[in-house]
């Protein structure tokens, strides 16, 4: 095989994995296997699948700071949610977050985060499909979450548990891959907590770069106070 094939396996390989993850019906036994034997090459198969989507967030969260947010950004307490290998944190850190934490559904991922050594803590075993988290309501500035609303992962509902951890007057911001924005209910679940006065669609990057085969839209919702005030029942 020469170099050229050897390229094109590799590439080939990382778009099985990446399509295999979304096959996992928000299954968190099947999500937390899968993850596990993919936390050693995550990083190298996305980066040949042109991911840009941790950076596309981070900047989001660095131009909101700056719009909309008092204090340096060193002091903004910011949460990556679904954190994985720490890609979006290592970019948060490059534009100067310092308080930065994240959790995972897999151990493996959050321990590849932890390694990054650009999060304050990390958590693994935290499922965003699951009962609200033991995270205490109001707790961060920011929350981002960076490839976990795509097929397969975390159901439109876990906007619900963001928007808890967030304080009032933060911000929620949030990738959608465009097939999983167009095969869920995620735009209802928007209006649905916009109408219960949760959170408010501030901003939205439509139809934005993401990985090479498809583009995503990013969004930034302003949390209201209700969201904490509210305990909703979750599925
Ligand atoms: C495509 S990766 C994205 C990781 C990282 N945010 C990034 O942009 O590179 C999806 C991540 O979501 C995590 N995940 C999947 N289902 C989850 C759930 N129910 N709760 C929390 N994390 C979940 C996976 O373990 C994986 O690390």
């Amino acid at each position: 095989m020469n170099t050229l094939d050897q390229q094109t396996a590799l590439d080939e390989a990382a778009r099985e994995r990446i399509k295999a993850s979304h096959g996992l019906d928000s299954d968190a036994d099947r999500l937390a296997h899968f993850y596990r034997g993919w936390a050693n090459s995550y990083d190298l198969d996305v980066g040949l699948d042109e991911y840009c989507g941790p950076m596309i967030v981070a900047e989001l969260a660095g131009a909101v700071q700056t719009a909309y947010l008092a204090g340096q950004r060193a002091t903004i307490a910011i949460l990556d949610a679904g954190c994985g290998t720490g890609l979006v944190g290592v970019e948060l850190e490059r534009i100067g977050f310092r308080l930065i934490d994240g959790f995972d559904l897999s151990e493996e991922m959050a321990e590849k985060a932890r390694q990054t050594r650009a999060y304050r803590h990390v958590r693994g075993d935290v499922d965003l499909n699951g009962p609200p988290s033991d995270y205490s309501s109001s707790s961060y500035d920011i929350t981002v979450c960076c490839g976990v609303f795509t097929l397969g992962h975390v159901r439109p509902q876990g906007l619900r548990e963001l928007a808890r951890i967030t304080r009032p007057n933060g911000f929620v911001i949030a990738s959608t891959r465009k097939s999983y924005a167009e095969a869920t209910s995620f735009e209802q679940e928007v209006r649905r907590l916009q109408d219960a006065g949760v959170l408010v669609p501030a901003q939205r990057l439509n139809d934005g770069r993401y990985v090479a085969e498809e583009h995503a839209h990013y969004w930034i919702f302003q949390v209201t106070h209700e969201a904490n005030a509210q305990t909703e029942e979750r599925p």
